[in-house]
């Protein structure tokens, strides 16, 4: 298999997992603003002692780390968006070989910013990831790729007063992800624009029933 070393130049945190993994391993993908050090905390959450590949987004907008460009808040650059999902999936190839992770076998956990690479990255990767935790997430698409994703997890957490996603958006991601044949299950939370305990709680749960692969 070609090596994809290069790929592995960005920022990022990897973490092995320890004899007493108990879950799939995670990648982290941050918000705007954040970096790879934010998310690193919610393994003890959601998937004690498993492997963490936590990269940088690689834009800066007004020098905020992020995954994509967008035109304002809410207006993606879709051709960024395309460009950065695929530079990612090679990333996480890179990664995983070097890290000799089990194919297949990282959740992506994303909040705001990072829920949206995620899923963006899935809907043209579909053969990448375990699964996938979207919180704070949005449409990253307008016409998204007519992707099978038969079967794959999705948990989907958003906040009823949030801002920045309204009722309808979040409607609109999961049909989308649905009429793919994700198994799409929803998480709200009475909150805005953050991440939830309680809905962590419940995502937790949910991993531990995904197969537990080497890494
Ligand atoms: C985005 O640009 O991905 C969304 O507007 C969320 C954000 O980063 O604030």
């Amino acid at each position: 298999m070609t090596s994809e070393a290069g790929s592995l130049n960005r920022p990022y945190v990897f973490l092995p997992a320890t004899p007493v993994a108990s879950g799939p391993p995670l990648l982290l993908l941050h918000g705007t603003g954040g970096d790879e050090h934010d998310l690193l905390p919610l393994r003890d959450l959601l998937s004690p002692g498993a492997a963490v590949v936590s990269p940088r987004g690689l834009v800066l907008e007004n020098g905020m780390p992020r995954f994509f460009r967008r035109l304002s808040e809410g207006v993606f650059d879709e051709e960024d968006l395309v460009f950065r999902a695929d530079e990612l999936a090679t990333f996480v190839r890179a990664a995983t070989e070097q890290h000799s992770l089990a194919a297949r076998s990282l959740v992506a956990v994303g909040f705001s910013n990072g829920a949206n690479i995620a899923s963006a990255m899935l809907l043209r990767h579909s053969d990448l990831l375990r699964g996938a935790l979207l919180m704070a997430a949005m449409v990253p698409y307008t016409s998204p790729p007519d992707v099978d994703l038969t079967g794959f997890p999705v948990i989907v957490s958003n906040g009823s007063r949030d801002p920045m996603i309204s009722h309808e958006e979040t409607m609109r991601l999961k049909q989308q992800l649905r009429d793919r044949g994700a198994e799409v299950t929803d998480l709200p939370h009475p909150g805005g624009h953050r991440i939830d305990r309680d809905a962590l709680e419940r995502a937790a749960v949910i991993l531990r029933t995904l197969d537990v692969r080497a890494g």
